[in-house]
Parts: structure tokens; sequence; C-alpha cells
């Protein structure tokens, strides 16, 4: 243990795990990284745990040095892979689950991923009494507690190249392009690279989609001597996705030529952006030090670039809001 830092370490933790679940995010790696080198530098044992809760309940363990986790703060994906398990779900999976870490020895846990992860750790948490800490790790950035998820800074640049590539093309064709973008219930990524990639509308999940107003503001730009459109969709959007706006823009405005572009998983790829790396390398150490201070059931975030403990069942069930102020920007500006 490093003498300049005296934790009480309450729960007497000499055997940490980490696992990651659910979709995967850029800076995963960076993150498993910071946990493993944090731990050991505090001398504790640390474990890896392959493909998330699955592997967890049939005790699929890795020992993890610090050589373990060299060369990989560049690489998007996870090293230890990830599921979304349904065994788990059940009560007899989870005491499946907590068996596997009692055999192995292992007395904490740090579980990187998004709101299933965290429902994941808290019934760990709340139903063995286990140490756990949740870091938010997915590119949807959905995750009350934290500023900022661990992938969604590249995730937003991805799109955002993406975005700039098809408007070369939408220019040169004269074209309306709908373009799709990943956020299951939540339009941050939507707000955030429409706003950088200079969209002419973006929709959103947290405001109504009305067609008629979108027409109404396209049909303004073609006067105005616009020759070419972009907009960006949230795939968790009440208007229905890309495909479903194009057709109905379509079906009433036919002054462009219309095209589909659904991105899909290519915003979860890639290797991470340096503020997804210092992000995750950030939250990894606060995870570890959290668990020595005594922390559990609780979320690592940074909010006003701070470290923030937020209990795991808060992060899950409260949605953090859009900033109402960039909604109102990106109208400003795709005049
Ligand atoms: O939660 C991350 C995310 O990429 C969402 O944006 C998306 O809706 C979902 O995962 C896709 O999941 P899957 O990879 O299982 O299709």
């Amino acid at each position: 243990m490093d003498s300049s830092f005296s934790f009480e370490n309450p729960y007497g933790l000499k055997k940490v795990a980490v696992l990651t679940s659910g979709g995967d995010s850029p800076g995963m790696n960076a993150c498993i990284r910071a946990v493993v080198r944090s731990g050991i530098y505090y001398g504790l044992e640390m474990v890896g745990v392959l493909r998330g809760y699955e592997g967890l309940l049939n005790g699929h363990f890795t020992p993890m040095d610090v050589r373990s986790v060299s060369n990989i703060i560049h690489r998007g994906g996870t090293i230890l892979k990830t599921a979304r398990s349904m065994e788990y779900k059940t009560p007899e999976g989870q005491e499946k689950a907590f068996q596997q870490l009692k055999d192995a020895g292992i007395d904490g846990l740090v579980a990187i991923g998004g709101d299933g992860t965290f429902r994941g750790a808290e019934v760990l948490a709340r139903r063995f009494n286990f140490p756990v800490i949740g870091l938010p790790g997915t590119i949807d950035n959905d995750l009350y507690g934290t500023d900022f998820t661990i992938g969604y800074d590249t995730a937003t640049n991805t799109v955002v190249e993406c975005i700039d590539k098809i408007r070369d093309t939408a220019d040169a064709h004269s074209r309306l392009f709908f373009v799709e973008v990943m956020g299951r219930d939540a339009g941050f990524i939507a707000i955030n690279s429409g706003i950088a990639a200079g969209t002419e509308a973006i929709l959103i999940p947290e405001e109504k989609t009305d067609i008629d107003k979108l027409v109404e503001k396209l049909r303004i730009g073609r006067e105005n001597n616009k020759t070419s459109g972009l907009v960006i969709v949230a795939e968790g959007d009440d208007g229905g996705g890309a495909i479903e706006a194009a057709r109905k823009v379509g079906e009433v405005f036919s002054d462009y030529e219309t095209k589909v572009t659904i991105l899909g998983h290519i915003q979860r790829g890639g290797s991470p952006s340096c503020f997804d790396r210092v992000l995750a390398s950030r939250l990894g150490v606060a995870a570890i030090e959290g668990l020595l201070e005594g922390q559990s059931r609780v979320m690592a975030g940074l909010i006003n670039n701070k470290i923030v403990y937020t209990p795991l069942s808060k992060a899950t069930k409260q949605n953090p809001e859009i900033d109402s102020d960039l909604i109102r920007i990106a109208k400003i500006l795709s005049i």
C-alpha cells in the first residue's frame, strides 16, 4: 500500500475484480487499465471478469497484473469483452455470481457500463452487501451523476466526421439526407453532433417531433437558397427514426431527392479521444480510491470537473436532461 495515502479500507479489501458489461464504448480499455494499475498501486490483487455478468456467474476470471493492461489505452472495444446477460437478471443467477466471487476470494467489484450494468451492480451490493462501484461507460451520455460518460466524446467525434463526409456528397447532388445516430432513448449524441456538424434540424426523443414544422423549415431554407440539407435523427426519436422521418417529409416535400444513412455501430468503435482517455483514467482511479475509502453502491462520475459519487439507484433511475440552451442554439444557427 502506498504510504502517502492512508485509506481506512473499512471492507478490508484484498482482491478486487473489474468487468465491462452492456454496449462497449471507446475508452473502456483505458478505464480497465486505470482500475487495474491503481488497484495494484494501492497493494490490491486485481482480477478481470470476462464477458460481464455472464462471465461472473460462470466464474470466468483472469488475473490482471500491470503488464496485462499494457498497450490498450488507445484501443476501442474492451479486452475483457462484454455481454448482456439474461441469466444474471434472475435471483438464481445473482446468487451464482455472488458464490463465484466468494469462491475466488474476491471482495470488491468495479463494474464499467451503462444503466443495465449499474442495475446489476446495485443488486449485488444490496442483496449480498458486496462492495461495488460503477463507472459510466456508454456512448449515450444518458446517466445521471456525471457530466460525461466514457465514450461519448469519441462517439460524437465519429458522428461529426461521418456527417462532414455526407455533407460533401449531399452538396454535390443537392440532396436532403436524414442521418440516424445512436442513443437508445436519449438525444445527447444527436444534439451535440448536430450542432457540431451544422445540421438543418435535430430530432431527439426529448422533444416532440413535428413533421409539418420540419417541412416548413426546410421549405424556408430552400427559398433562402439552400441547395442541400442534413437532418440528424436520434434512433429513439418519437417520429420513428430516420427512415420514417424521411418518408413522411418526402410525402409532402419533393424539392429535394431524399437519402437516409444509419450510422449504427460505427459510433461505438475506434480509438478513444484524448478526453475519453483522461476521463476513463480519472474515473478508474476514483473507483479504487472510493472502494478503499469505504464507498459502495455508488457510481463515480465527473461533475464540474470534480469526482462525485452518486448512488447507483439514482444514476439509473433519474434521467439527465438535455441542456435546453443547446436546443435553442441549434435552432438559431440552422436558419
Ligand atoms: O447503449 C449503447 C448503445 O450503443 C445504444 O446507443 C444503442 O441503442 C444500443 O447500445 C445498441 O445495442 P446493441 O449493440 O446490443 O445492438
